[in-house]
């Protein structure tokens, strides 16, 4: 069960591009879909099921009259009808699923739901992107999991002390309590931890960012969901006591850790991560470094929670604890519950 109501992120637009005139096939809250990018420049999306033979549109091509069919040519517009196909009338075809979609922040953004309610002004807003100054960098994960163990997961930043022992983890973390508060239908979960030595990955920054990566830091997480499953997590280290996350920008090395989590079944999903940094902004060789040590870092997640997955499909009777470690990932759930009922409510309203 997902929430279908909404926009959540298909594929980046450098994943799209790199096909040339192909489709991407991805299959996005159970719709299948074929995604291209008409040869207007226009990126649109149909359900992957060609209205002849049901062959996927996927495996096709962009074609003046929007994506031909790679069976036998039948040509369809962006709003799923069928154009042409050789020799035929095509008249009386039906139509397939269009989805909405918008390209932005250099991605493309679907909504899976119901498309007479598609509404690009509820499109979430981010300072980072587009913004020189800042950086992006990041990358792509198929992840055999339940999107809402990822959730659970950046939402508990207890566990880099053991996942992630080698780079951003450290037992302060584990030491230091954190806290969750529920703002609507946002969940921000975050934890302090002052007059501490950074961690090799935060070491790192601070060297890119001219400062000693030796001193004790005052370090911060606060993670921020919001619906349906975005998660942006402000991170970083400041020389201590110069009022860490709000400490002068030359006093600290900072960034947002962005992850949005696409489901694709309900046990897998598409895992866009990234870091949006405001240091050092120019510095290419410094956005592919950072990008590398969080590849790595996340496929450290991803083994765990593909994992655990299994575990949890092998039990399905086993009751899990919720901790207080575990308050973050357990309000964002709510959060998914409450909206899930609210669109339920909707449909079955519209339907009466
Ligand atoms: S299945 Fe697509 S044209 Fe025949
Ligand atoms: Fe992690």
């Amino acid at each position: 069960m997902f929430i279908k109501n909404t926009w959540y992120v298909a594929c980046s637009l450098a994943e799209l591009e790199a096909l040339g005139d192909k489709p991407l096939g991805r299959t996005i809250c159970n719709e299948k879909m074929a995604i291209f990018k008409g040869v207007d420049g226009k990126v649109a999306a149909v359900e992957d099921f060609c209205p002849h033979r049901g062959a996927p549109m996927s495996l096709g091509k962009a074609c003046k009259n929007g994506l031909r069919c790679g069976y036998h040519g039948l040509e369809m517009g962006a709003d799923g009808k069928t154009v042409h196909m050789p020799g035929q009338r095509v008249r009386g075809f039906p139509a397939v699923k269009a989805f909405a979609v918008v390209e932005r922040y250099g991605f493309v953004w679907v909504w899976p739901g119901d498309q007479a309610q598609a509404d690009e002004a509820q499109m979430p807003m981010f300072e980072f992107f587009d913004n020189p100054a800042w950086a992006y960098g990041g990358g792509l994960y198929h992840v055999q999991a339940d999107y809402r163990l990822m959730i659970d997961n950046l939402m508990d930043l207890t566990h880099e002390t053991y996942v992630h022992s080698t780079s951003i983890g450290q037992p302060e973390i584990d030491e230091t309590p954190c806290e969750t508060k529920v703002d609507g239908d946002k969940v921000v979960t975050q934890r302090f931890m002052d007059g501490i030595q950074a961690p090799p990955f935060w070491q790192m920054a601070m060297s890119a960012n001219g400062l000693d990566p030796q001193a004790q830091v005052d370090r911060w997480q606060i993670c921020r969901f919001s619906p349906p499953s975005h998660i942006m997590i402000d991170v970083g280290v400041a020389l201590a006591g110069h009022g860490g996350f709000d400490a002068p920008a030359d006093k600290k090395a900072y960034s947002v850790v962005v992850d949005f989590i696409t489901p694709e079944t309900e046990t897998s999903h598409w895992y866009h991560w990234g870091m949006a940094r405001n240091f050092k902004a120019d510095d290419a060789a410094l956005t592919d470094s950072i990008r590398q040590g969080q590849g790595k870092i996340f496929g450290e997640d991803m083994e765990m929670l593909q994992l655990q997955q299994q575990n949890i499909l092998r039990h399905p009777e086993r009751k899990l604890l919720m901790l207080n470690i575990d308050a973050g990932g357990v309000q964002s759930r709510r959060v998914i519950d409450r909206l899930l009922a609210q669109e339920k409510t909707t449909e079955t309203g519209a339907n009466a």
